[in-house]
């Protein structure tokens, strides 16, 4: 990873972690225990890779950082809540999150749920509180857009079938169904939004990038599974080989570690070259996607 480029992440990722910590409720306010656990599970921790993606796509499309930074959020509270659910006994049942214990773990069940809850509206409020695109149309665009993303047709409906699937041979393109929608609709959201901040981006353009945000959704989860398999615990920060022990069909059980990550790289590949005809523009979204690819947690 170059120095340009950790600088840049650096900068984009305290600029989220200064909007969130203003943006979730203190915890003296009431209810104490909810707003407790709600910044516990969003505040100091975590890649920011969904955030580091809107900024990436809202510089190309040169777009008011400021805006960027409120949609960047406004996905990063999704996934966030995300994670809360996922981690719950009911789903992958876990004890361990971002190097801490789950919130259902230091707080409790029925905490975690509301957590999860309050994440996502949370979300919508930000993203529906002051303008954020050039017209009112295209922000209620932006904001149908994320609702679908995080709903049954998007990351909550790729979670139904990843709890189906448990002990299944999954075929290929229902394991890709899984991965795009589970966690590719939520990236896809990421620098969809991140471009929309600006009106600049013309249809075809629009059209490049979410192909380019497609494939870095699913090279995204290609590589979640890789890890689990692969990474300790203690560089995780979460349970590794948990796949495994809950019998989940992922890239590795089902094509083996080798050709897992050749199809990580190959949709590297591919996604690099969507972002051919934007030149240099693309740059960030090119390192982003590196770094994706690349990381080791
Ligand atoms: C983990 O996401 C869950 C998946 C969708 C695979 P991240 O790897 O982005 O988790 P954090 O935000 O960095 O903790
Ligand atoms: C989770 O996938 C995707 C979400 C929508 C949260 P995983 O279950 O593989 O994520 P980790 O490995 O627990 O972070
Ligand atoms: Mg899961
Ligand atoms: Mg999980
Ligand atoms: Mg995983």
């Amino acid at each position: 990873m170059s120095a340009d480029f950790q600088n840049w992440a650096t900068s984009c990722q305290a600029r989220i972690e200064t909007f969130l910590e203003a943006r979730l409720p203190a915890i003296d306010c009431v209810p104490e225990r909810l707003h407790k656990a709600m910044r516990y599970s969003v505040l100091g921790g975590g890649k920011r890779v969904r955030p580091l993606l809107s900024f990436a796509a809202g510089e190309l499309a040169g777009a008011d950082v400021v805006r960027v930074t409120s949609v960047a959020a406004a996905v990063e509270l999704i996934h966030a809540y995300s994670l809360v659910h996922d981690d719950l006994p009911c789903m992958d049942d876990d004890i361990l999150r971002r190097g801490k214990p789950t919130c259902h773990v230091e707080f409790d069940e029925a905490t975690a749920l509301l957590t999860g809850d309050s994440l996502q509206t949370l979300a919508f409020e930000i993203l529906a509180e002051k303008r954020l695109t050039d017209g009112p149309e295209s922000q209620l665009e932006m904001i149908a857009h994320l609702a679908l993303a995080a709903g049954s047709r998007g990351m909550a409906g790729g979670q139904a079938f990843d709890l189906d699937s448990v002990g299944k041979p999954l075929s290929l393109p229902e394991l890709e169904y899984m991965h795009i929608h589970k966690t590719g609709a939520l990236i896809r959201a990421a620098v969809m939004l991140g471009a929309r901040c600006s009106s600049r981006l013309n249809d075809e353009q629009l059209g490049k990038l979410d192909h380019f945000a497609k494939c870095v959704g699913l090279a995204f989860q290609v590589v979640d599974d890789l890890l689990d398999t692969e990474a300790t615990t203690a560089t995780l920060g979460k349970t590794a080989g948990k796949d495994a022990e809950n019998n989940k069909p992922t890239y590795v059980s089902i094509l083996g570690i080798s050709e897992a990550r050749e199809l990580a790289q190959k949709l590297q590949c591919d996604a690099d070259q969507v972002l051919n005809s934007f030149g240099e523009g693309a740059l960030r979204l090119r390192q982003v996607t590196d770094f994706i690819i690349k990381r080791k947690f």
